[in-house]
């Protein structure tokens, strides 16, 4: 059974991780509207695996005798002025994401719920590689800068990273 202050840190994650869907998606609406296709499908890609992330702490929620609550989300931009400042925005949002998730296994070590505990690790482990690949991607931007031509390439280069993290166990 879970403990109460669990339930509410797991339920407050479920949220972050819904909240992320939605920034992806209007991410990849806005690179639509653009015209950068393969920038639109990584976020639409990326927005899909944040549902699953979501998905995955509801199932282990209720599992554990608690209730996965649906909650309103906080509305996310309707526009992100670059493509710079739009994976800027992403690396951060994955930032805070990973510290809410170390807040979560530090609230799970407090309390010695090692179900928890063990459930967050895949979590931590996923963090560490969106934090990554956000970073890769933002590298790339810079080199990148004002070629107009660079940024064509780099809107066909990152569908290779779909598939990569598509194919991910
Ligand atoms: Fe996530
Ligand atoms: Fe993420």
């Amino acid at each position: 059974m879970l403990k109460a202050s669990i339930e509410k840190a797991l339920n407050k994650q479920i949220q972050v991780e819904a909240e992320s869907s939605q920034i992806y998606l209007s991410m990849a609406s806005w690179a639509e509207k653009q015209g950068f296709e393969g920038v639109a499908a990584f976020m639409y890609a990326h927005s899909d695996e944040e549902r699953f992330h979501m998905l995955k702490l509801m199932k282990f929620v209720n599992e554990r005798g608690g209730h996965a609550q649906v909650s309103a989300l906080t509305a996310p931009p309707l526009s992100f002025g670059s493509f710079k400042e739009m994976f800027k925005t992403l690396f951060d949002h994955e930032v805070m994401v990973s510290q809410s998730i170390n807040d979560l296994v530090e609230i799970a070590l407090s309390e010695k719920d090692h179900a928890s505990h063990n459930f967050l690790q895949w979590y931590v482990s996923e963090q560490i590689e969106e934090e990554a690949l956000a970073r890769n991607i933002l590298d790339k931007i810079n080199l990148i800068g004002d070629d107009k031509g660079g940024f064509y390439l780099f809107d066909n280069d990152i569908k290779q990273l779909i598939t990569q993290a598509a194919n991910k166990p």
